[in-house]
C-alpha cells in the first residue's frame, strides 16, 4: 500500500482565475525518499499544504496509508519552508509543540522524549536555549527533531536547507540520509538544488508543467547507503544535466 496517494486532486487559490493542481495523481512507498524539484511558485508548497490539511482541494482524495487524510489526525510531519522554531519559545518548549497537540504526555514524558530526539540530532545542551542562540544549521536540526516527535512515519521537508552555507549544506544531507535510513521513515523534500535531489533521492519527481498535472519520476541510478563520490559518476552528472534543462525549460516556457 502506498504510503501517500494524490488522486485526481485539483487546487484553485481564491482570487485565481484558474487551478493551480489540475487532477494530478502520485503515489510514493512506505520507507521511499523522494525530492520535489519544480521552478519557484509552480505550486510545490501547495502540495505539501494539501497533504498536511492546511489547505482543502478543490476535487479529488488524497490517502495515507491508505485512508482518505479527512479521517485521520496526525499522520504527517512537516517542516515548512520559513518560521521554523517560534523565536519567544526555547529549543525545548518548540519540541513539546507536536506532543502536546497529540496530548496525553507528561511534563516528565515530554522531557524524556524531547531529550533523546536531541541527542539524535547532536543538539543534547540545547534544551534551554533561545532559537536565536543556535546556527542556521542547529536550527534546521531542532526544526527536524520536532518533525520526528510527530511519531509520524511520513515526513514532509519543505526546502529545508536552502538557507545554509555550502558546506553546512552537503553535511546536513549526509545527516538526513543517516537519519532516513535508521529511522526508516517516508520523505518528501522540496529543493531547487537539482544536486541536492540526486543525492538524497530514490527517485525524483520532477514538475515539468503548470497547472501541475503530473510529476515525471526519475530514477536517480546510486544504491544507498550513499556518499557525494557518487555525484561524480558519469551517468549522475548526465542525470543532473538532464533535471537542469528540465527546469530550464520551464522557466523559458
Ligand atoms: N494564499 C495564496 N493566495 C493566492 N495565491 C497563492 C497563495 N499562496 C501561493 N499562491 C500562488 O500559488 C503559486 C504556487 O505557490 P507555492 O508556494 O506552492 O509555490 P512553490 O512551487 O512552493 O514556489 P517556491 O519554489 O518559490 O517556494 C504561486 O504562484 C503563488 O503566488
Ligand atoms: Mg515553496
Amino acid at each position: 500500500m502506498s504510503q501517500l496517494e494524490f488522486d485526481r486532486v485539483s487546487y484553485q487559490y481564491p482570487g485565481e482565475d484558474s487551478d493551480i493542481i489540475d487532477g494530478l495523481s502520485f503515489s510514493v512507498e512506505p520507507g521511499s525518499f523522494h525530492c520535489i524539484i519544480g521552478v519557484s511558485g509552480c505550486g510545490k508548497s501547495t502540495i505539501f499544504r494539501m497533504t498536511n490539511g492546511l489547505l482543502q482541494p478543490k476535487s479529488g482524495v488524497i490517502r495515507v496509508g491508505g485512508r482518505p487524510i479527512g479521517e485521520q489526525k496526525h499522520y504527517c510531519g512537516y517542516m515548512p519552508q520559513k518560521d521554523l522554531l517560534f523565536p519567544w519559545r526555547t529549543v525545548g518548549e518548540n519540541l513539546a509543540l507536536p506532543l502536546e497537540i497529540i496530548g496525553g504526555y507528561s511534563r516528565a514524558q515530554q522531557r524524556e522524549l524531547i531529550d533523546d530526539a536531541l541527542a539524535d540530532v547532536g543538539l543534547e545542551g540545547c534544551r534551554d536555549k533561545r532559537p536565536e542562540e543556535l546556527s542556521g544549521g542547529m536550527r534546521q536540526r531542532a526544526a527536524f527533531a520536532r518533525t520526528m516527535l510527530t511519531g509520524c512515519d511520513l515526513l514532509l521537508l519543505d526546502e529545508p536547507f536552502s538557507a545554509l552555507d555550502f558546506l553546512t549544506r552537503i553535511s546536513m544531507q549526509e545527516w538526513l540520509l543517516g537519519q532516513w535510513e535508521k529511522h526508516k521513515k517516508t520523505i518528501l523534500f522540496i529543493t531547487h538544488d537539482v544536486e541536492e535531489a540526486i543525492f538524497l533521492s530514490g527517485s525524483v519527481l520532477a514538475v515539468t508543467e503548470t497547472p501541475i498535472r503530473a510529476l515525471a519520476e526519475v530514477p536517480v541510478p546510486a544504491a544507498y547507503p550513499r556518499t557525494r563520490e557518487c555525484l561524480a559518476r558519469p551517468d549522475m552528472v548526465a542525470l543532473r544535466e538532464d533535471l537542469i534543462g528540465v527546469l530550464r525549460r520551464q522557466v523559458r516556457s
